[in-house]
């Protein structure tokens, strides 16, 4: 900062002599250059190819702090967001994504900014204007009911009722029904999060619990999420829950959260918890995580469950197997997460083929049977289920069974091909090198290629860039 003044002032003195020799300005104090800045408005999304929206450019968040009163009986939400940011060009205009409720004041830094609204871009003109490298603070305060946010596959997402409070899951695009973000994977951030809810519902949160108070019939739940988080994995659920405490083998802390009428069916999967997180540890290398758990609701409009960070979120009574699916995750999809939407393969093939590997490892199916079965290779191979491209099944598809299933099968496949050894060392290498990163389909073919010192150009095309039921690899 000091460095900066000193440069600025240097290059006004320059000019000031130069202006008195009546010369031209010297291309050193062109616009943009130190001193000089040269401001443009952000992008206002990121180009995803299947939400292109999503994101802005400019800035690169590096916190959220989300303070929040909600009351279930009202559906209303009062809340005030911060977000600290770096921006990464000289700007006078940026964006947020948010399709959450009114706004009543924002402001950058201590001074109000204007803004306006457009579908899901909240548009602020900061004034001073911020130059690359300045650290801000973007303040929202907002009140009213957060909206439901329905995807391309006509799902719900986003802060969803439920009947005692609220489900709240983000992926892949629900983060700003309830609070304003740069809301795209590729930009993580830390978490704070301050849920006022009336005494008697619990609000839960990612990371850690760091206090909970009551006072005038209201609980507020102070949560610490201290790892890089993408913002779809982002929840504060609410509701009456029953909550138990307990850690790991190796020392993991545990929060779960079970809807009390969902106690006795989720029992089983809930106690497998520390042993599935034990298991993932050994073979995809240490749990990512400062802590683990499970939030379980009734919501049934929902109707999937999601690997919020450091603890899913399921929206009926899981079974092991869906428990063992969101806790992979943490590793595939949370610490390691994707580039563009597109790869979600990534996500759902290694999760789908983790519970495979837990089924296994407890004793149930084996993975090559499960590879062999119905659902998977023993499709016939005239279904339209190898008609989609698993590197690109589309916005609708993609929460269909082609990155769950043929993602699955890919890994398994390519286990056969490279050998257990290869195969173990290249998943857990994966989760290590790319730990609390973005990276990609490319990244990973290479990756295996390097590991195994074999060319895998056709194993992959067949598996994963082209469609039709592979035969050979
Ligand atoms: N990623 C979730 C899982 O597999 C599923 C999911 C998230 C989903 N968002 C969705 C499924 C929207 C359907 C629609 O664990
Ligand atoms: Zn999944």
């Amino acid at each position: 900062m000091s460095s900066r003044r000193t440069r600025g002032a240097a290059a006004v003195a320059a000019l000031c002599t130069l202006a008195s020799l009546q010369l031209a300005p010297p291309a050193y104090a062109a616009p943009g250059a130190p001193g000089h800045p040269r401001y443009s408005a952000g992008a206002p999304g990121l180009g995803d190819p299947y939400f292109p929206d999503q994101g802005n450019g400019g800035y690169d968040v590096r916190h959220y702090d989300i303070a929040f009163r909600y009351d279930p009986a009202t559906r209303r939400m009062d809340a005030t967001s911060t977000i600290t940011a770096v921006a990464t060009q000289d700007l006078d205009r940026f964006d947020l994504d948010f399709r959450g409720p009114d706004i009543s004041s924002l402001k950058v830094g201590e001074h109000p900014a204007s803004f306006t609204r457009t579908g899901q871009e909240l548009v602020v003109t900061p004034r001073p204007k911020l130059k690359t490298g300045d650290t801000f603070t973007v303040q929202v305060a907002y009140a009213g009911t957060p909206p439901v946010i329905t995807d391309p596959d006509g799902s719900i997402e986003g802060w969803v009722p439920t009947d005692d409070g609220a489900f709240v899951p983000g992926e892949p695009q629900g983060a700003p029904s309830w609070f304003p973000a740069n809301d795209h994977p590729t930009d993580k951030a830390t978490f704070t999060f301050h849920a006022t809810v009336p005494e008697g519902i619990t609000a839960v949160g990612n990371g850690r619990l760091v206090s909970q108070k009551t006072s005038g019939g209201w609980t507020t739940f102070l949560w610490d999420s201290s790892e890089p988080m993408a913002t779809y994995l982002a929840t504060v659920t609410l509701g009456n829950f029953t909550v138990d405490r307990s850690t790991t083998p190796s020392g993991i802390p545990v929060y779960t959260a079970v809807d009390p009428r969902l106690v006795t069916q989720s029992a089983a999967a809930v106690a497998k918890i520390p042993d599935i997180v034990e298991y993932f540890s050994t073979i995809f290398g240490p749990y990512p995580f400062g802590s683990t758990g499970a939030i379980i609701d009734r919501a049934p409009d929902v109707g999937y469950a999601l690997e919020s960070q450091t603890k899913p979120i399921f929206s009926s009574a899981p079974g092991v197997g869906t428990m063992a699916h969101e806790l992979a995750h943490q590793w595939y999809g949370d610490s390691v997460s994707l580039t563009k939407w597109s790869d979600i393969w990534l996500n759902e093939g290694f999760a789908t083929y983790a519970s495979w590997l837990w089924t296994e490892h407890s004793g149930g199916t084996t993975a090559q049977a499960t590879f062999n079965s119905g659902s998977n290779y023993g499709r016939a191979a005239t279904s339209s289920f190898w008609q989609t491209v698993t590197t690109d099944p589309g916005p609708v598809d993609m929460f269909g069974n082609v990155p769950y299933n043929r993602g699955a099968m890919t890994l398994h496949a390519l286990r056969g091909k490279i050998g257990d050894a290869a195969f173990f060392r290249l998943v857990k290498e994966w989760a290590t090198d790319h730990r609390y990163g973005n990276t990609d389909t490319a990244a990973f073919i290479t990756h295996a290629e390097r590991v195994s010192g074999m060319n895998l150009t056709s194993f992959f095309n067949t598996w994963l860039h082209q469609k039709g039921k592979p035969t050979t690899w």
